[in-house]
This record gives structure tokens, sequence and C-alpha cells, in this order.
């Protein structure tokens, strides 16, 4: 499923970034993946997506 319209972004695209990098923010993430760099209607599912996978770790 795309969180990112606007840059073409799946949450498996994110999830993978998560587990591979293991950002410890959303600043973090938003460096490996381009997220919210236009639109940012993308941000707020990606934060959920960062606590869920977090939540895993
Ligand atoms: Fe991600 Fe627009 S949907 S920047």
């Amino acid at each position: 499923m795309y969180v990112c319209l606007c840059n073409a972004i799946s949450d498996k695209v994110i999830r993978s970034a998560i587990h591979q990098h293991q950002p410890q923010s959303m600043q973090q993430l938003r460096k490996l993946v381009p997220i919210g760099t236009d639109c940012g209607k993308c941000i707020r599912q990606t934060r959920v997506i960062f606590e869920e996978e977090q939540a895993k770790i």
C-alpha cells in the first residue's frame, strides 16, 4: 500500500528501512526515505508505522 503518493513510497519500503537502519527518530527516518517532501500528507501515517515497527524491535 502506498503511504506517500507524491514519491510513490509504500509501507513495505518504510518498514524495511526501519528494520535495516533502525532510525531513532522520524527525522532520521526521513533521511532514509523521502517522506513528506511534497504535500506532507504522508507524515502522520508514517509516524504510526514508525511507532509500530519500533515496538517490534
Ligand atoms: Fe508524501 Fe505527498 S504524500 S509528500
